[in-house]
């Protein structure tokens, strides 16, 4: 018998997605914190960026501050994933809380990096976006030492001598392609400059685009999950949309509008770090069932990165409920 013409929409789901090693566990370190010393448990601004983690987060008994003046003494208090400043830890032990670091360690590593660089003296250009926590608390290790980048147009203002010692980092989840014509401009105005020793943007953040610049040609449609403050989610869509696919960043189904998928025969879906697989697959379910979806798992590379738990919560145990 001749077959059907095949017109029925199909997911591809793109691999690696959503939670990185970092959120995992700074996830696991509230929980834990939570268990262990009990509510509240008071955090240094999001958790990490998405909207459904801190929300959950809220209704188990966090309370999420962006000042530690929020913060009785003696408290709890638990650094989010994005870092903070030297300011910050010394604010905390000023008021005597009893403070928890789920810092990422990749993000440790680019503080290392400017305090060393500082330390002999260079002049640091940070390259990423202005106002974002992780760029915050970069900046707070050596303030006198380092400029944010953001842009091309950026280095133009940018006036050193040749024998100037000059050196860069970048923000963790930034756009590598962005990044990279950032890098060759400062590197085409400034030959001496110096770079960190691997690059800053993780491994994640790495891995997230790559599916997607390799899935998008099969695109119709790209769902990117995750909230709007989540710099490697935004990245995502942002690189669908370059590749001329059309694009979505949506914290979850109850964002989809269907007239999105008119005509559209091929979605694929992806997350941000900091998106829970669960948002992901009721939006599978949606499509699913309203659209009589088909789903494949794409695996472009495989991840298996796992952070140790803080200092401070090792040796607890965390009971999965
Ligand atoms: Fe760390 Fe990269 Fe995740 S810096 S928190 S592994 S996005």
């Amino acid at each position: 018998p001749g077959k059907e013409p095949c017109t029925a929409m199909r997911i591809i789901l793109a691999a690696p997605r959503g939670f990185c090693a970092g959120v995992n566990m700074a996830i696991e370190s509230l929980d834990l914190a939570i268990q262990a010393f009990g509510t509240p448990v008071y955090v240094y601004h999001e958790i990490v960026h998405n909207k459904y983690v801190v929300e959950t987060f809220r209704d188990k008994g966090a309370v999420f501050v962006n000042h530690l003046e929020d913060v009785p003494t003696g408290s709890t208090l638990l650094f989010s994933a994005h870092g903070v400043s030297p300011a910050i830890r010394q604010l905390a032990k000023d008021r005597q809380l009893r403070a928890i670091d789920a810092t990422c360690p990749l993000v440790t590593k680019v503080h290392l990096e400017a305090i060393r660089f500082a330390k002999e003296e260079y002049t640091i250009f940070l390259i990423g976006h202005e106002g974002h926590d992780e760029v915050i608390g970069t900046m707070g290790e050596a303030p006198a030492a380092i400029i944010l980048v953001e842009t091309e147009e950026d280095i133009n203002a940018l006036n050193f001598p040749d024998d100037a010692k000059l050196a860069y980092l970048t923000q963790t989840t930034l756009s590598v392609d962005d990044a990279n014509r950032i890098i060759r401009c400062l590197k085409a105005r400034f030959p001496q400059i110096i770079g960190p020793p691997k690059e800053d943007i993780c491994y994640a953040t790495t891995n997230r685009q790559e599916a997607v610049r390799t899935l998008a040609a099969e695109a119709d449609l790209v769902l990117v999950l995750g909230s709007q403050n989540s710099s490697n989610s935004q990245r995502l869509r942002e690189l669908a949309t370059e590749h001329g696919v059309k694009a979505y960043l949506i914290d979850g189904q109850a964002d989809v509008d269907d007239a999105w998928f008119e005509g559209v025969e091929n979605v694929v879906i992806t997350a941000g770090a900091s998106a829970p697989e669960s948002v992901v697959q009721e939006c599978v379910e949606y499509l699913r069932e309203h659209f009589q979806a088909t789903v494949e798992v794409r695996t472009l590379r495989l991840e298996d990165v796992h952070f140790p738990l803080p200092r401070e919560l090792r040796g607890l145990s965390i009971s999965k409920a």
